[in-house]
């Protein structure tokens, strides 16, 4: 038996796990292995820079892969760009979707819009967003400060008042068959997943972050500014990013004004985040680290994940 909900129901699915799309992380390869082994596979068109993103999407083949973008770094060139290459999803997150929507709707695309609050669902059902992703402070990468727990129901409640054909998918902190159950019984339809995938064979992750994450408990990461202010990045309100703790964020995180104006230190940082150097450098993961022993293919994950999670289901009372 698999698990069925509205969310495999509406895009074909034989998992209700959609791929996070990870900026930098979620290239091609990975996307292309979700969505192959019957996840919503979602390339991490990140910051929109269209060399890579296109590139990558080149890499996942035929496969019918979906897109997300940073919202607030989007042009409409490449949102155009992504909608010409038919993708299976369009997910905005961190920033107002209303600008980009009439072009999402108007390709028939459908739109995923992230959340972190409920005034943030509210804008996703204003502009007509397919799913709603309600996120978690748990969550690696950028977010905010709720938590998945409360936000979850909290939005299923929300839709179910105003929108009961909008679908949820609850991200933050969920990384195995557990995460998926839980995410199911507060009233989500499915799962997004970023952490977990990020720690997959096909993932663009140097082996150094790799085993750092492997090796490290969830109580090692931190969310904060340091990232952000070592690529001179000006992320809006309320959004902090989560990341492995490490030498480097214990030196800037109370002062991030500094290291914005320390060239030297800024560029050890770079080079350390592309060596794999996790102590000098700050991997991008969630506290669903410290339930995460191994870098396995994606299949194999999605697969775990999903049957662990019927079996879940199945013997709860
Ligand atoms: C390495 C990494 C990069 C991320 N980059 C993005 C991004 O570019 N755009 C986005 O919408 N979310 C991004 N996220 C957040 C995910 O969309 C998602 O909310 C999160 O991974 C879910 O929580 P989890 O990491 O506990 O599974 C990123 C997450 C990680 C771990």
């Amino acid at each position: 038996m698999a698990l069925k909900t509205r969310f495999t129901q509406a895009f074909g699915l034989d998992h209700p796990v959609a791929l996070a799309p990870m900026a930098g992380a979620a290239g091609g390869a990975l996307a292309a292995a979700v969505a192959r082994a019957g996840g919503l596979g979602l390339l991490g068109g990140g910051y929109g820079d269209a060399d890579w993103t296109f590139a990558e999407w080149d890499r996942a083949g035929d496969a019918p892969i979906g897109v997300g973008f940073i919202t607030w770094k989007l042009t409409p060139a490449v949102l155009e760009a992504a909608l010409m290459r038919g993708p299976r999803a369009v997910m905005l997150s961190f920033g107002d979707p209303a600008p980009f929507a009439p072009a999402i709707h108007a390709a028939a695309v459908p739109l995923v819009c992230q959340c972190q609050t409920l005034d943030h669902a509210r804008a996703a059902l204003d502009v007509g967003a397919r799913v709603l992703v309600a996120q978690g402070a748990e969550a690696g990468g950028h977010g905010g400060a709720r938590g998945t727990l409360t936000l979850v129901p909290e939005i299923a409640d929300l839709l179910a008042a105003r929108s009961p054909q909008t679908l949820l998918l609850a991200a933050g902190g969920i990384a195995d068959g557990r995460g998926l159950a839980a995410a199911l019984m507060l009233g989500a339809d499915g799962a997004l997943i970023g952490t977990r995938f990020w720690a997959a064979a096909e993932a663009l992750v140097p082996e150094g972050f790799h085993g750092a994450a492997v090796a490290a408990g969830g109580d090692a990461t931190v969310r904060g500014r340091t990232p952000d202010a070592a690529r001179l990045l000006d992320w809006p309100e309320p959004f902090t990013i989560r990341t492995l703790r490490s030498g480097f964020t214990d030196r800037w995180s109370d002062d991030t004004g500094a290291l914005r104006a320390n060239a030297a230190a800024r560029a050890a940082w770079a080079q350390a985040q592309a060596q794999g150097d996790a102590a000098n450098g700050t991997p991008v993961a969630g506290e669903s680290i410290g339930l995460i022993h191994d870098i396995l293919p994606a299949a194999a994950l999605l697969h775990r994940i999903s049957s662990e999670a019927e079996q879940r289901l199945r013997c709860s009372p």
